[in-house]
């Protein structure tokens, strides 16, 4: 795609093609890379093109320890950028609570949760710069479930820009396990900026590897990958990969 703001309509248009199939569920990231995705699905739910009516949403992750009315708590992030710009019922959006006496255990509850009424139809994912998705880091399991991680000091100072220090990023988390998130019924991960190029190369074309966590798409039975021209730059096939977009078939969708 040309720039951030086509990926989202892409991005938009496959979480629009799952809602008419039917979906029931969807899978939201947090992070800048889905803003321009979820712009585009508040511009047409104020259109009247898309309705969000009985949908249930599930999170990727949540910072350990943030208070419950913290501006960068995914709770309330996923509240500003897309929940209350849409008809999505904010009761029936469910993230892992940072804030539990006994975190250990609330990301086994959460992983049941998911569980018990998913699964997932459609799972938006950004990715960081070291491939991470969710919150999992490098070295993560390619069949973890939901559990508390260790942040690396590259995502904490990737993310300080939210909080105005390092110092003022969580070092812990609560995050879908790999693979929890490969349960969804369809993966699409969005990236854009020159700054994403190598980590989107590693997952795409790279080793399967927890060295390189968003590379166990390759192992996904239904993965689609939206980056701009900036992100796509370290791709070697990418001749290949525009050639298949400008010749797929009539319903073929994402
Ligand atoms: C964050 C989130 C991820 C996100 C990634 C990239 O820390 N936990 O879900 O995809 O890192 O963030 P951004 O989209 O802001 O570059």
């Amino acid at each position: 795609m040309p720039g951030p703001e086509d990926t989202g309509i892409v991005v938009a248009d496959a979480i629009a093609a799952a809602i008419h199939a039917g979906a029931t569920t969807l899978g939201l990231a947090t992070g800048s890379s889905p803003l321009a995705a979820y712009a585009e699905l508040a511009r047409r739910c104020a259109a009247g093109q898309l309705t969000f009516a009985g949908l249930q949403a599930f999170l990727l992750d949540e910072y350990v320890g943030l208070p419950a009315d913290h501006p960068q708590a995914y709770a309330n992030f996923i509240r500003d950028r897309l929940v209350r710009h849409v008809d999505l019922d904010p009761a029936r959006v469910h993230g892992p609570d940072g804030t539990a006496a006994d975190v250990l255990d609330e990301a086994l509850r959460y992983d049941a949760s998911i569980t018990a009424t998913g699964p997932v139809d459609v799972q938006v994912l950004g990715i960081g710069v070291n491939g991470h998705i969710g919150f999992n880091e490098p070295s993560s399991s390619l069949t973890s479930r939901t559990r508390i991680k260790t942040l690396t000091a590259q995502t904490r100072q990737d993310n300080a820009r939210f909080f105005g220090s390092i110092d003022a990023v969580p070092q812990h988390v609560i995050t879908q396990g790999l693979g929890t998130i490969c349960e969804a019924r369809h993966l699409v991960l969005t990236a854009s900026g020159s700054r994403k190029a190598a980590a989107v190369a590693a997952a795409v074309e790279g080793p399967l590897s927890a060295s390189c966590p968003a590379s166990v798409l390759q192992w996904h039975a239904h993965a689609t990958v939206v980056v701009d021209e900036a992100a796509a730059a370290d791709l070697h096939a990418a001749d290949f990969y525009r050639y298949v977009l400008a010749h797929k078939i009539a319903d073929q969708g994402y």
